[in-house]
Protein backbone atom coordinates (compact mmCIF):
# COMPACT_ATOMS: atom_id res chain seq x y z
CA UNK A 1 0.00 0.00 0.00
CA UNK A 2 1.14 3.30 -0.74
CA UNK A 3 0.64 7.48 -0.58
CA UNK A 4 0.17 9.87 -3.58
CA UNK A 5 1.20 13.30 -2.75
CA UNK A 6 1.51 15.97 -5.80
CA UNK A 7 3.31 18.75 -4.29
CA UNK A 8 2.83 22.01 -5.92
CA UNK A 9 2.17 20.43 -9.69
CA UNK A 10 1.38 22.60 -12.73
CA UNK A 11 0.71 21.60 -16.15
CA UNK A 12 0.48 23.83 -19.07
CA UNK A 13 -0.14 23.30 -22.78
CA UNK A 14 1.73 26.21 -24.59
CA UNK A 15 0.29 29.08 -23.14
CA UNK A 16 -2.80 27.27 -21.60
CA UNK A 17 -3.38 26.14 -18.07
CA UNK A 18 -4.74 22.90 -17.75
CA UNK A 19 -3.81 22.74 -14.07
CA UNK A 20 -3.06 25.51 -11.89
CA UNK A 21 -0.31 25.08 -8.96
CA UNK A 22 -1.94 22.03 -6.60
CA UNK A 23 -0.92 20.11 -4.27
CA UNK A 24 -2.50 16.76 -3.02
CA UNK A 25 -2.40 13.78 -0.67
CA UNK A 26 -3.93 11.00 -1.40
CA UNK A 27 -3.47 8.88 1.94
CA UNK A 28 -2.46 5.22 1.86
CA UNK A 29 -5.44 2.69 1.25
CA UNK A 30 -7.90 5.18 0.35
CA UNK A 31 -10.45 5.56 -2.35
CA UNK A 32 -9.77 9.33 -3.43
CA UNK A 33 -12.05 11.04 -6.07
CA UNK A 34 -10.62 13.59 -8.55
CA UNK A 35 -14.24 14.86 -9.67
CA UNK A 36 -15.53 18.15 -11.88
CA UNK A 37 -16.60 19.22 -15.01
CA UNK A 38 -15.16 18.51 -18.46
CA UNK A 39 -12.66 20.01 -18.89
CA UNK A 40 -11.57 21.14 -15.77
CA UNK A 41 -7.95 18.70 -15.09
CA UNK A 42 -9.36 15.58 -13.96
CA UNK A 43 -7.47 13.41 -16.64
CA UNK A 44 -4.71 15.93 -16.82
CA UNK A 45 -3.87 15.25 -13.06
CA UNK A 46 -4.27 11.33 -13.37
CA UNK A 47 -1.99 11.14 -16.76
CA UNK A 48 0.80 13.05 -14.58
CA UNK A 49 0.30 10.45 -11.19
CA UNK A 50 0.23 7.65 -13.90
CA UNK A 51 3.25 8.94 -15.68
CA UNK A 52 1.84 9.34 -19.07
CA UNK A 53 2.44 13.55 -18.68
CA UNK A 54 5.13 15.51 -17.02
CA UNK A 55 4.08 18.35 -14.60
CA UNK A 56 5.55 21.46 -16.02
CA UNK A 57 6.60 22.18 -12.47
CA UNK A 58 6.26 20.49 -9.28
CA UNK A 59 6.60 16.98 -7.91
CA UNK A 60 5.07 13.41 -7.93
CA UNK A 61 5.84 11.61 -4.80
CA UNK A 62 4.31 7.85 -4.31
CA UNK A 63 5.43 6.44 -1.23
CA UNK A 64 7.49 9.48 -0.33
CA UNK A 65 9.86 9.42 -3.47
CA UNK A 66 9.79 11.38 -5.96
CA UNK A 67 8.84 9.60 -9.29
CA UNK A 68 9.05 12.19 -11.77
CA UNK A 69 11.81 10.60 -13.81
CA UNK A 70 10.37 7.29 -12.93
CA UNK A 71 8.71 5.72 -16.48
CA UNK A 72 4.97 4.33 -15.92
CA UNK A 73 5.85 0.45 -15.90
CA UNK A 74 8.32 1.15 -13.18
CA UNK A 75 5.73 3.13 -11.18
CA UNK A 76 3.72 -0.42 -10.02
CA UNK A 77 0.08 1.06 -11.00
CA UNK A 78 -3.15 -0.54 -11.90
CA UNK A 79 -4.44 1.95 -14.73
CA UNK A 80 -8.04 1.10 -15.84
CA UNK A 81 -9.64 3.54 -18.80
CA UNK A 82 -13.33 4.44 -19.69
CA UNK A 83 -12.71 2.54 -22.90
CA UNK A 84 -11.37 -0.72 -21.15
CA UNK A 85 -8.53 -0.54 -24.08
CA UNK A 86 -8.09 -5.24 -23.72
CA UNK A 87 -6.41 -6.76 -26.23
CA UNK A 88 -8.99 -8.27 -28.98
CA UNK A 89 -7.01 -10.84 -30.04
CA UNK A 90 -5.85 -12.30 -27.13
CA UNK A 91 -8.33 -14.45 -24.34
CA UNK A 92 -9.41 -12.77 -21.44
CA UNK A 93 -6.76 -14.97 -19.38
CA UNK A 94 -3.75 -13.84 -21.73
CA UNK A 95 -5.44 -10.11 -21.00
CA UNK A 96 -4.95 -10.19 -17.36
CA UNK A 97 -1.82 -11.91 -17.53
CA UNK A 98 -0.24 -9.41 -19.45
CA UNK A 99 1.27 -7.55 -16.40
CA UNK A 100 2.93 -10.37 -15.40
CA UNK A 101 5.23 -11.04 -18.21
CA UNK A 102 7.27 -8.24 -17.63
CA UNK A 103 7.66 -8.89 -13.78
CA UNK A 104 9.64 -12.65 -13.46
CA UNK A 105 6.47 -14.15 -12.10
CA UNK A 106 6.48 -18.08 -12.52
CA UNK A 107 4.02 -19.99 -15.25
CA UNK A 108 1.83 -21.66 -12.50
CA UNK A 109 1.99 -18.77 -9.90
CA UNK A 110 0.68 -16.37 -12.77
CA UNK A 111 -2.33 -18.92 -13.59
CA UNK A 112 -3.09 -18.68 -10.01
CA UNK A 113 -3.12 -14.90 -9.48
CA UNK A 114 -5.00 -14.75 -13.10
CA UNK A 115 -7.52 -17.11 -11.13
CA UNK A 116 -7.67 -15.13 -8.39
CA UNK A 117 -8.10 -11.95 -10.07
CA UNK A 118 -11.12 -13.22 -11.95
CA UNK A 119 -12.81 -14.70 -9.18
CA UNK A 120 -12.20 -11.43 -7.45
CA UNK A 121 -14.35 -9.68 -10.11
CA UNK A 122 -17.02 -12.55 -9.98
CA UNK A 123 -15.83 -13.60 -13.75
CA UNK A 124 -13.83 -16.97 -12.63
CA UNK A 125 -15.04 -18.99 -15.63
CA UNK A 126 -14.51 -16.71 -18.68
CA UNK A 127 -10.78 -17.42 -19.06
CA UNK A 128 -10.82 -18.61 -22.21
CA UNK A 129 -12.88 -16.24 -24.28
CA UNK A 130 -12.25 -13.33 -26.27
CA UNK A 131 -12.96 -10.07 -24.94
CA UNK A 132 -15.60 -9.31 -27.77
CA UNK A 133 -17.69 -12.29 -26.44
CA UNK A 134 -18.37 -10.26 -23.04
CA UNK A 135 -20.49 -7.41 -22.22
CA UNK A 136 -19.54 -3.97 -21.70
CA UNK A 137 -19.73 -4.40 -17.89
CA UNK A 138 -17.77 -7.76 -18.16
CA UNK A 139 -15.05 -6.31 -20.24
CA UNK A 140 -14.80 -3.17 -17.60
CA UNK A 141 -14.12 -5.98 -14.79
CA UNK A 142 -11.77 -7.91 -17.08
CA UNK A 143 -10.01 -4.52 -17.42
CA UNK A 144 -9.76 -4.27 -13.33
CA UNK A 145 -8.66 -7.59 -13.14
CA UNK A 146 -5.67 -6.84 -15.35
CA UNK A 147 -5.04 -3.68 -13.36
CA UNK A 148 -5.08 -5.85 -9.47
CA UNK A 149 -3.43 -8.93 -10.59
CA UNK A 150 0.07 -7.23 -10.64
CA UNK A 151 -0.80 -5.79 -6.84
CA UNK A 152 -0.37 -1.94 -7.46
CA UNK A 153 0.73 0.32 -5.27
CA UNK A 154 -1.75 2.45 -6.44
CA UNK A 155 -4.97 2.09 -8.19
CA UNK A 156 -5.63 4.78 -11.02
CA UNK A 157 -9.15 4.56 -12.33
CA UNK A 158 -10.56 7.45 -15.26
CA UNK A 159 -14.08 7.57 -15.78
CA UNK A 160 -14.43 3.23 -15.44
CA UNK A 161 -17.39 3.38 -15.58
CA UNK A 162 -19.23 5.76 -17.96
CA UNK A 163 -19.22 3.83 -20.82
CA UNK A 164 -21.69 1.25 -19.05
CA UNK A 165 -25.65 1.79 -19.13
CA UNK A 166 -27.33 3.80 -15.76
CA UNK A 167 -27.83 0.29 -14.14
CA UNK A 168 -25.00 -1.70 -14.66
CA UNK A 169 -23.25 1.16 -13.81
CA UNK A 170 -24.72 1.35 -10.13
CA UNK A 171 -24.30 -2.35 -9.87
CA UNK A 172 -20.70 -1.95 -10.70
CA UNK A 173 -19.99 1.08 -8.69
CA UNK A 174 -20.70 -1.18 -5.83
CA UNK A 175 -18.80 -4.11 -7.04
CA UNK A 176 -15.61 -1.76 -7.42
CA UNK A 177 -16.28 -0.55 -3.40
CA UNK A 178 -16.55 -3.99 -2.76
CA UNK A 179 -12.88 -5.02 -4.53
CA UNK A 180 -11.44 -1.68 -3.11
CA UNK A 181 -12.12 -2.46 0.31
CA UNK A 182 -11.04 -6.28 -0.46
CA UNK A 183 -7.39 -5.37 -1.41
CA UNK A 184 -7.77 -2.14 0.57
CA UNK A 185 -5.37 -0.79 -2.55
CA UNK A 186 -4.70 3.12 -2.52
CA UNK A 187 -7.30 4.26 -5.13
CA UNK A 188 -7.48 7.77 -7.32
CA UNK A 189 -11.02 7.57 -9.44
CA UNK A 190 -12.10 10.02 -11.65
CA UNK A 191 -15.54 10.80 -12.41
CA UNK A 192 -17.51 14.24 -13.56
CA UNK A 193 -20.76 12.06 -12.18
CA UNK A 194 -21.31 13.47 -8.26
CA UNK A 195 -23.58 10.47 -7.11
CA UNK A 196 -20.18 8.51 -8.23
CA UNK A 197 -18.43 10.40 -5.76
CA UNK A 198 -20.56 10.75 -3.34
CA UNK A 199 -21.53 6.68 -3.23
CA UNK A 200 -17.39 5.76 -3.50
CA UNK A 201 -15.22 8.29 -2.37
CA UNK A 202 -13.30 8.52 1.13
CA UNK A 203 -12.01 11.55 0.05
CA UNK A 204 -13.46 13.71 -2.74
CA UNK A 205 -11.05 16.34 -4.85
CA UNK A 206 -14.08 18.64 -6.34
CA UNK A 207 -12.03 20.40 -8.95
CA UNK A 208 -13.07 23.67 -11.37
CA UNK A 209 -10.78 25.13 -14.08
CA UNK A 210 -7.75 23.43 -13.22
CA UNK A 211 -8.11 24.01 -9.40
CA UNK A 212 -9.07 21.94 -6.35
CA UNK A 213 -11.65 23.77 -5.00
CA UNK A 214 -12.65 21.71 -1.97
CA UNK A 215 -10.98 18.10 -0.76
CA UNK A 216 -13.22 16.53 1.60
CA UNK A 217 -15.37 13.34 2.71
CA UNK A 218 -18.31 13.24 0.69
CA UNK A 219 -20.80 14.34 3.52
CA UNK A 220 -18.26 17.56 4.35
CA UNK A 221 -18.35 18.67 0.71
CA UNK A 222 -21.77 17.70 0.59
CA UNK A 223 -23.01 19.32 3.24
CA UNK A 224 -20.30 22.35 4.20
CA UNK A 225 -19.34 23.30 0.52
CA UNK A 226 -16.60 25.63 0.28
CA UNK A 227 -17.72 27.49 -2.52
CA UNK A 228 -20.69 28.73 -4.75
CA UNK A 229 -19.29 25.83 -7.79
CA UNK A 230 -19.58 23.45 -4.88
CA UNK A 231 -22.63 24.44 -3.61
CA UNK A 232 -23.91 24.18 -7.70
CA UNK A 233 -21.88 20.95 -8.24
CA UNK A 234 -22.70 18.72 -5.81
CA UNK A 235 -26.83 18.59 -5.52
CA UNK A 236 -28.73 21.52 -6.45
CA UNK A 237 -28.58 24.82 -4.53
CA UNK A 238 -30.28 27.96 -3.83
CA UNK A 239 -27.49 30.79 -3.08
CA UNK A 240 -29.10 33.89 -1.57
CA UNK A 241 -28.06 37.44 -0.99
CA UNK A 242 -27.39 37.84 2.28
CA UNK A 243 -25.73 39.79 5.24
CA UNK A 244 -23.47 38.93 7.96
CA UNK A 245 -24.92 40.92 11.09
CA UNK A 246 -23.27 39.08 14.18
CA UNK A 247 -22.34 36.18 15.82
CA UNK A 248 -23.48 34.57 18.93
CA UNK A 249 -23.91 31.06 20.71
CA UNK A 250 -22.71 29.52 17.89
CA UNK A 251 -24.62 30.67 15.00
CA UNK A 252 -23.95 33.47 12.55
CA UNK A 253 -26.86 35.93 12.22
CA UNK A 254 -27.76 36.22 8.30
CA UNK A 255 -30.18 38.76 7.09
CA UNK A 256 -31.50 37.41 4.05
CA UNK A 257 -34.40 38.72 1.62
CA UNK A 258 -37.28 37.24 2.03
CA UNK A 259 -36.30 34.61 4.86
CA UNK A 260 -35.26 37.49 7.05
CA UNK A 261 -32.90 36.49 10.06
CA UNK A 262 -31.62 33.15 9.38
CA UNK A 263 -29.68 31.81 12.57
CA UNK A 264 -26.59 29.53 10.55
CA UNK A 265 -24.47 27.27 13.04
CA UNK A 266 -21.51 28.93 13.05
CA UNK A 267 -19.58 25.51 11.88
CA UNK A 268 -21.41 25.65 8.66
CA UNK A 269 -20.17 28.68 7.79
CA UNK A 270 -16.58 28.92 8.71
CA UNK A 271 -15.69 31.14 5.99
CA UNK A 272 -18.34 34.02 6.69
CA UNK A 273 -15.43 35.77 8.80
CA UNK A 274 -17.12 39.43 9.34
CA UNK A 275 -20.09 41.03 9.29
CA UNK A 276 -21.07 42.57 5.55
CA UNK A 277 -22.28 40.73 2.25
CA UNK A 278 -22.49 37.02 2.30
CA UNK A 279 -24.33 34.32 0.87
CA UNK A 280 -26.91 31.65 1.96
CA UNK A 281 -26.57 28.39 0.73
CA UNK A 282 -30.22 26.47 0.43
CA UNK A 283 -30.29 23.00 -0.85
CA UNK A 284 -33.00 22.05 -2.77
CA UNK A 285 -33.96 19.41 -0.48
CA UNK A 286 -34.08 21.21 2.60
CA UNK A 287 -36.66 23.70 1.38
CA UNK A 288 -39.84 21.92 1.70
CA UNK A 289 -43.55 22.97 0.54
CA UNK A 290 -45.93 22.86 2.81
CA UNK A 291 -50.09 23.73 3.23
CA UNK A 292 -50.42 27.21 4.42
CA UNK A 293 -52.33 25.72 7.50
CA UNK A 294 -49.68 23.38 8.35
CA UNK A 295 -47.82 24.24 11.84
CA UNK A 296 -44.07 25.45 11.25
CA UNK A 297 -42.73 23.82 14.00
CA UNK A 298 -40.16 26.39 14.49
CA UNK A 299 -39.05 26.32 10.95
CA UNK A 300 -38.92 29.62 8.99
CA UNK A 301 -41.95 30.11 6.60
CA UNK A 302 -42.49 32.08 3.88
CA UNK A 303 -45.49 32.32 1.35
CA UNK A 304 -44.66 31.23 -1.90
CA UNK A 305 -46.22 29.75 -5.29
CA UNK A 306 -45.53 26.93 -7.14
CA UNK A 307 -44.44 27.95 -11.05
CA UNK A 308 -43.34 24.63 -12.84
CA UNK A 309 -43.42 21.04 -11.52
CA UNK A 310 -40.41 18.54 -12.48
CA UNK A 311 -42.24 15.30 -11.43
CA UNK A 312 -39.61 12.47 -10.75
CA UNK A 313 -41.73 9.52 -9.13
CA UNK A 314 -40.01 9.16 -5.88
CA UNK A 315 -39.35 13.19 -5.35
CA UNK A 316 -40.49 16.17 -7.18
CA UNK A 317 -38.60 19.12 -8.23
CA UNK A 318 -40.41 22.38 -7.91
CA UNK A 319 -39.43 25.69 -9.06
CA UNK A 320 -41.29 28.15 -6.71
CA UNK A 321 -41.79 32.11 -6.71
CA UNK A 322 -41.11 34.12 -3.25
CA UNK A 323 -41.95 37.57 -4.03
CA UNK A 324 -39.10 38.40 -7.08
CA UNK A 325 -37.37 35.16 -5.99
CA UNK A 326 -37.19 32.01 -7.74
CA UNK A 327 -36.04 29.25 -5.59
CA UNK A 328 -35.50 25.37 -6.58
CA UNK A 329 -36.96 22.53 -4.32
CA UNK A 330 -36.63 18.78 -4.09
CA UNK A 331 -39.49 17.11 -1.94
CA UNK A 332 -40.24 13.61 -1.58
CA UNK A 333 -44.26 13.04 -2.04
CA UNK A 334 -46.50 10.52 -0.70
CA UNK A 335 -49.00 10.76 -3.38
CA UNK A 336 -49.20 13.63 -5.67
CA UNK A 337 -47.30 17.10 -6.27
CA UNK A 338 -48.91 20.25 -5.67
CA UNK A 339 -49.69 21.95 -8.79
CA UNK A 340 -48.74 24.48 -10.81
CA UNK A 341 -50.21 27.67 -9.46
CA UNK A 342 -50.47 26.43 -6.11
CA UNK A 343 -49.75 28.98 -3.19
CA UNK A 344 -47.98 27.31 -0.67
CA UNK A 345 -45.47 28.08 2.58
CA UNK A 346 -41.82 27.67 2.04
CA UNK A 347 -40.41 26.08 5.63
CA UNK A 348 -36.81 26.08 6.11
CA UNK A 349 -34.49 25.24 9.41
CA UNK A 350 -31.78 27.48 10.01
CA UNK A 351 -29.98 24.57 10.66
CA UNK A 352 -29.97 22.82 7.32
CA UNK A 353 -28.17 26.39 5.70
CA UNK A 354 -24.66 27.04 5.47
CA UNK A 355 -23.13 30.51 4.76
CA UNK A 356 -20.50 31.62 2.61
CA UNK A 357 -18.58 34.94 1.75
CA UNK A 358 -20.17 37.13 -0.79
N1 LIG B 1 -2.47 17.55 -24.91
C1 LIG B 1 -3.18 18.67 -24.69
N2 LIG B 1 -2.89 19.81 -25.37
C2 LIG B 1 -3.57 20.94 -25.13
N3 LIG B 1 -4.58 21.06 -24.24
C3 LIG B 1 -4.92 19.97 -23.55
C4 LIG B 1 -4.24 18.72 -23.73
N4 LIG B 1 -4.80 17.81 -22.89
C5 LIG B 1 -5.78 18.47 -22.23
N5 LIG B 1 -5.85 19.76 -22.62
C6 LIG B 1 -6.79 20.77 -22.09
O1 LIG B 1 -6.68 20.81 -20.69
C7 LIG B 1 -7.95 20.97 -20.08
C8 LIG B 1 -8.18 19.86 -19.09
O2 LIG B 1 -8.34 18.63 -19.81
P1 LIG B 1 -8.62 17.26 -19.08
O3 LIG B 1 -8.58 16.19 -20.11
O4 LIG B 1 -7.73 17.14 -17.92
O5 LIG B 1 -10.12 17.48 -18.58
P2 LIG B 1 -11.08 16.49 -17.78
O6 LIG B 1 -11.38 17.15 -16.49
O7 LIG B 1 -10.51 15.13 -17.75
O8 LIG B 1 -12.41 16.54 -18.68
P3 LIG B 1 -13.40 15.33 -19.14
O9 LIG B 1 -14.42 15.19 -18.03
O10 LIG B 1 -14.05 15.92 -20.37
O11 LIG B 1 -12.61 14.10 -19.40
C9 LIG B 1 -8.96 21.03 -21.21
O12 LIG B 1 -9.26 22.38 -21.48
C10 LIG B 1 -8.22 20.39 -22.36
O13 LIG B 1 -8.67 20.91 -23.59
MG1 LIG C 1 -11.06 13.27 -18.59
Amino acid sequence: MSSVFLRDIVKRFGSFTAVHKTSLEIPEGQFVTLLGPSGCGKTTTFRMIAGLLDPTEGDIEINGKRVNDVPIHKRNLGIVFQNYALFPHKTVAENVAFGLKYRDVAKDDAARRVAEALALVQLPDVGARYPKQLSGGQQQRIALARAIVIEPDVLLLDEPLSALDANLREDMRVELKRIQDRIGVTTVFVTHDQSEALAMSDQIVVMSEGRVEQVGPPEVVYNTPASEFVANFLGASNILPARCTGRANGHVALEADIFGQVAVPAEKAPLVTGEGPAKLVLRAEKLLLARAETPANGAIAVDATVETVDYQGQAVRYFVRAGDTQLQAINMIDERPFPEGTAVSLRLRPRDCTALPA
